[in-house]
């Protein structure tokens, strides 16, 4: 008998529709598995040879083929699991499919049970817009599932609950003759938080009241928030760089309506979404390991999946200890931070994700820590600070647009002094900028405009362009190097509200920049 079935496969970050053809012939007992690349195939075929023995049914002692059509689309994953396991069921006869076209999506274990599967959000929606009204989905990815409308979603725990939908109520009694498998959902949980990653830690959540000291630093990183642009934390070891970038997410305005609907998608598709994860509502905040891979933070690999840094869409990309980051993985992570997307190379066409990030990095600025410290001495050989710092890529650091040193905080300053305002206050502030930013920009944040809008949105006055002008002879800037320092001015005006860009702006704006520089033309000369 033949039995027919839909699932689906993720691409990139859209569904496409999967048709299962199963056909059961008496003939010796082998599978068979069309349309599958090698690798997968014989671990499928295992998978749902388990899954039906152990849920109480029968493997067909019969020549079974499989097809999963269109041949030529690559299938990642195992999200068509499910699917085969029921056409088997229906195409030997075991299960009546009298309970209509149910869509079915889910990995199996050997055991029976059904496992989630990174991409059920935009699995479901390809399937709704195909016309499917209902579909079976791992109980874990259900409530990611329900955010799609106009198809109705069946939590699935063991391939029986799908075989049970299959068979409707009418055919139900046949379904249910197989004895329930004991089910350990917490084995399918267990494997899920080892796929999630990086999380923060809500309890290593901090708040900037409890960052005490560093002025310059805390300035600086409001700018940053406030109009996306890329900031360095240069400082020895304790100095309170980490703890400064964990306030981050606390500063952070939520998710508009796209931006939430963007995040949760790439989150189902990288796998981050937890049971009864519904629409992401936080701005993402990554703060990957640096021995992280190049796949892992950039993409790709062999599931092409989004990397951290499309993770971090919409967010920060915090990169902590950037110096002991592989300079290969950062010079890979330039056109991402530029173009605010990333292509993946493969086979069939490029591949591409979102990634408008802002990136967030802290390093020591030797490998003692101490170069430059007033109190303790530097231990590290001549020359090796400057090679320290150059084993970030040069361009890479040409594009940070703003850098603060941090110095260590004296213990007075720790234990004394006023308590520093906290993420509260601050976040108010960087909300509002953000949002005078994002009305008058068309939607875009400062640090995302292009040069000639962003000289045209400063509203520089003549003695602010003849200031500038300087600053740039100076410092012998490019084009790129002035359209920088306007867009951090443009922000430092709008966090004190002010439709005009003045001249301490722009003296501020160049000091954040590259504080060693003389930013002060009277000054210098
Ligand atoms: N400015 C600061 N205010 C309050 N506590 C600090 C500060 N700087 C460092 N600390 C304390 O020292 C610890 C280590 O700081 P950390 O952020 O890890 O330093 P770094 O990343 O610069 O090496 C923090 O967890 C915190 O307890
Ligand atoms: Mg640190």
């Amino acid at each position: 008998m033949l039995a027919t079935l839909i699932t689906a496969v993720v691409d990139g970050l859209e569904g496409a529709l999967i048709r299962v053809e199963v056909d059961v012939a008496p003939g010796l007992p082998v599978c068979q598995i069309v349309g599958l690349p090698d690798a997968a195939l014989s671990e499928a075929r295992e998978r749902v040879r388990g899954a039906i023995r152990n849920s109480g049914f029968a493997y067909p002692q019969q020549r079974i083929t499989v097809n999963l059509a269109p041949a030529g689309r690559r299938k990642h994953g195992a999200a068509y699991d499910v699917a085969i396991a029921v056409g088997i069921l229906v195409a030997s006869g075991q299960v009546p499919a009298s309970g209509g076209d149910w869509a079915l999506l889910g990995e199996l274990s050997l055991s029976g049970e059904v496992h989630p599967v990174a991409g059920v959000l935009p699995m479901v929606h390809t399937l709704a817009r195909a016309g499917a009204r209902r579909v079976g989905v791992p109980a874990a990815n259900a409530a990611e599932a329900a955010l799609v409308d106009g198809i109705e979603v069946e939590p699935l725990v063991g391939l029986d609950d799908a075989a049970r939908l299959v068979a409707g109520p009418r055919g139900r009694r046949a379904a249910r003759a197989a004895r329930a498998a004991p089910v350990a959902v917490s084995g399918a949980l267990e494997e899920r938080a080892s796929v999630r990653g990086p999380l923060i830690d809500p309890d290593a959540l901090v708040d900037m009241a409890d960052v005490r000291g560093q002025a310059a630093a805390r300035w600086a990183l409001e700018i940053a928030l406030a109009g996306g642009h890329s900031l360095l934390l240069v400082g020895p070891p304790g100095a309170g760089k980490t703890l400064l970038a964990r306030a981050i997410p606390g500063l952070l305005p939520p998710l508009g309506e796209r931006e939430a609907l963007e995040v949760t998608v790439i989150a189902s598709v990288a796998g981050l979404l937890g049971p009864g994860d519904g629409l992401r509502r936080v701005r993402p905040f990554r703060a990957p390991h640096h021995t992280a891979s190049y796949p892992a933070l950039v993409g790709g690999g062999p599931r092409l999946a989004p990397g951290e840094v499309s993770m971090a869409h919409t967010g920060v990309l915090f990169l902590d200890e950037l110096a002991e980051f592989d300079r290969d993985v950062l010079e890979a992570l330039r056109q991402p931070l530029e173009e605010g997307s990333v292509v993946i190379a493969r086979a069939q066409g490029a591949l591409r994700f979102p990634a408008e990030v802002q990136l967030v990095a802290a390093m020591n600025p030797c490998r003692c820590g101490f170069h430059g410290d007033l109190d303790r001495a530097c231990t590290c050989a001549p020359g090796e600070p400057e090679r320290y710092v150059r084993r970030v890529s040069g361009p890479l650091l040409d594009r940070l647009d703003l850098r603060v040193e941090m110095p260590r905080v004296r213990p007075a300053e720790l234990l004394l002094g006023p308590d520093p305002e906290p993420s509260r206050v601050v976040a108010a502030r960087v909300a509002a900028a953000r949002d005078r930013a994002l009305v008058r920009n068309e939607g875009r944040l400062n640090a995302r405009l292009t040069g000639r809008r962003t000289v045209e949105l400063c509203r520089l006055q003549d003695r602010a362009r003849e200031l500038l002008a300087l600053i740039a002879a100076r410092r012998s800037l490019t084009a790129r190097g002035v359209h920088r320092i306007l867009r951090v001015a443009r922000t430092i005006a709008d966090l004190d509200g002010r439709a005009a860009v003045e001249e301490p702006d722009l003296l501020a704006a160049a000091d954040l920049r590259d504080p060693a520089a003389p930013a002060r033309p009277d000054l210098a000369a």
